[in-house]
């Protein structure tokens, strides 16, 4: 499929092309692999190997000298989140000028922008689907969602071969995060037609091969599932919102450097327990719950199902890393202040998140 590439390039009239990528990537050989086929097709490109986890508009702004610079017509973000998430920031600095905290928000970038080719390396994010750059402002460290319909991939080149270097822990923990946003655009207040069509395809796709991926024995098939999914996820989420697992799982992250996918899939089964006693949100995940495998010769509820995965996944407790009864407060007051948690199917006030941190730390199965 990466072998198409030169093609989807000179469609979107691409003449010099920047390959935005992280270090991990280019160890990886895949940024090596992909100049190479672009180079027996003629296609002119070069690499910008900056792009950092949780890219800063700093980090941005450096990959925007470079294609400056280097004068380049088109982008590729070939990666994880981060690096599509510069490849969209660069593309924003490049084309309309200024910072990246000028487009905080949605729709603020007046300038047409550059084509935009997004081809993940992992199964997760979403973002090669998505209108959003999510960039850490460079002092205080707090997420910038910029959005804009030109920032919009022309085209996503989904290749599983691409996301088989994956490490089983990264894996596992990418796969959850998505697993995570088809069940909280499942049932956020925003759901919509559009949304949910690819809620659920995410979901069926990614039930059906998660099991493989977090004990290790995923074949392609089960990496096309999840690389096809996690995109239907980032649809959803494109058209919708997420909800109160996300805003549970930030200040996890912020506070105790938590990775995102760890701390969603500790915070994700408790929030189902507390979404599901109304009985509409109920409903719903019980459709989802059709799609879930036997265990065994067991079939569980979707709260149990998720639980047995990160176990599988080998995944530490937050007990198990130090967070305890004492957190709580200062955990549910982050929590609080997160604006996903808005959408959340249910309200949730701070002594909700206080519960819903509790039961995580204690691992309690009924949260009311
Ligand atoms: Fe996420």
């Amino acid at each position: 499929m990466l072998e198409k590439l030169p093609d989807f390039i000179k469609e979107n009239g691409g003449s010099k092309t920047l390959i935005v990528t992280d270090e991990g990537v280019l160890q990886a050989g895949h940024a090596e692999r992909t100049l190479s086929i672009l180079e027996k097709a003629n296609c002119e490109a070069l690499v910008f190997g900056g792009a950092e986890e949780n890219p800063t508009n700093n980090c941005v702004s450096k990959c925007r000298d470079f294609a400056l610079e280097a004068g380049v017509d088109l982008l590729i973000g070939l990666g994880g989140g981060s690096s599509m998430d510069t490849a969209k920031g660069c593309n924003f600095l490049l084309t309309n000028g200024g910072e990246m905290k000028d487009y905080h928000g949605y729709g603020k970038a007046t300038h047409p922008m550059l084509p935009f080719i997004a081809v993940p390396t992992t199964s997760g994010t979403g973002s090669e689907c998505q209108s959003y750059a999510l960039i850490s402002d460079d002092e205080t460290h707090a997420k910038m969602a910029c959005g804009d319909v030109k920032a919009l991939a022309q085209v996503a080149l989904l290749d599983p071969e691409l996301t088989a270097s994956q490490p089983k822990l990264v894996a596992s923990l990418t796969g959850l995060d998505a697993l995570a946003h088809a069940l909280e655009t499942a049932v956020c207040l925003p759901r919509n037609p559009i949304s949910n069509i690819h809620s659920l395809e995410a979901f069926r796709l990614l039930a059906s091969s998660i099991h493989s991926v977090t004990n290790g024995t995923a074949s392609l098939e089960d990496r096309s599932n999840m690389l096809l999914g996690a995109a239907f996820a980032g649809l959803a989420i494109e058209n919708s919102m997420l909800g109160a697992a996300h805003a549970c799982a930030n200040p996890l992250t912020a506070f105790f450097d938590v990775t995102h996918g760890h701390a969603v899939s500790l915070m994700l089964p408790h929030v189902i327990r507390f979404n599901r006693l109304d009985p509409e949100i109920d409903e719903i995940y019980r459709s989802y719950e059709s799609f879930i495998p036997l265990v065994g010769l067991r079939k569980l509820d979707l709260a149990d199902w998720l639980d047995t995965l990160k176990d599988t996944a080998g995944l530490k407790s937050l007990s198990e890393m130090g967070i305890g009864a004492a957190d709580v407060k200062r955990l549910a007051g982050g929590a609080l202040h997160q604006w996903t948690g808005r959408f959340n199917p249910c309200p949730v006030g701070l002594s909700d998140f206080e519960a819903i941190y509790s039961n995580a730390i204690s691992d309690v199965v009924r949260c009311v």
